[in-house]
């Protein structure tokens, strides 16, 4: 089974971005951490990255008929992006949003998310841990 993991913008420059609020792992790191994670599982994956909201809506909608499940950081997104909603929405396929901050803890326009409601659940505020988190909800969520 085929898992697509979606990064939004600014996502591609984890590492260098802001090292303080998303620490010093690139997201090529947390690519192949999940790699060997879903090896164990048994799972396949599609890592994706977009800087573009429509490039986010393009590759959720490439899920349907493709995965069996979605993790999305819709970065920026999470907190504008009724289209990103709208596509989970539309595609119908079990979705886990994670975060590498806890954006509950951080700036008022950011402790809300219009996509999580399309999503069976949240994951924030672990770092890269949050992707293996999802990871392993996705797995459950496959199993159950
Ligand atoms: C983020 C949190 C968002 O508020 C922010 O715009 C990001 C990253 C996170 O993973 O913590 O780009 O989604």
């Amino acid at each position: 089974m085929r898992v697509l993991i979606v990064n939004g913008p600014n996502l591609n420059l984890l590492g260098l971005r802001e090292p303080r609020v998303y620490g010093h792992t690139t997201l090529e790191e947390i690519e192949a951490r999940m790699r060997a994670l879903a090896r164990e599982l048994g799972l396949e994956l599609s890592f994706v990255q977009s800087n573009s909201e429509g490039g986010i809506v393009d590759a959720i909608q490439a899920a349907a008929g493709t995965a069996a499940a979605i993790i999305v950081n819709p970065a920026a997104y999470t907190h504008t992006s009724i289209a990103v909603r709208d596509a989970l929405a539309a595609v119908g396929l079990p979705a886990v949003e994670v975060h590498l901050s806890n954006i509950h803890a951080r700036e008022e326009f950011r402790q809300s998310s219009l996509t999580a409601p399309a999503c069976r659940g949240v994951i924030a505020g672990f770092g890269p841990e949050s992707y293996l988190l999802a990871l392993r909800a996705v797995a459950a969520l496959l199993a159950s």
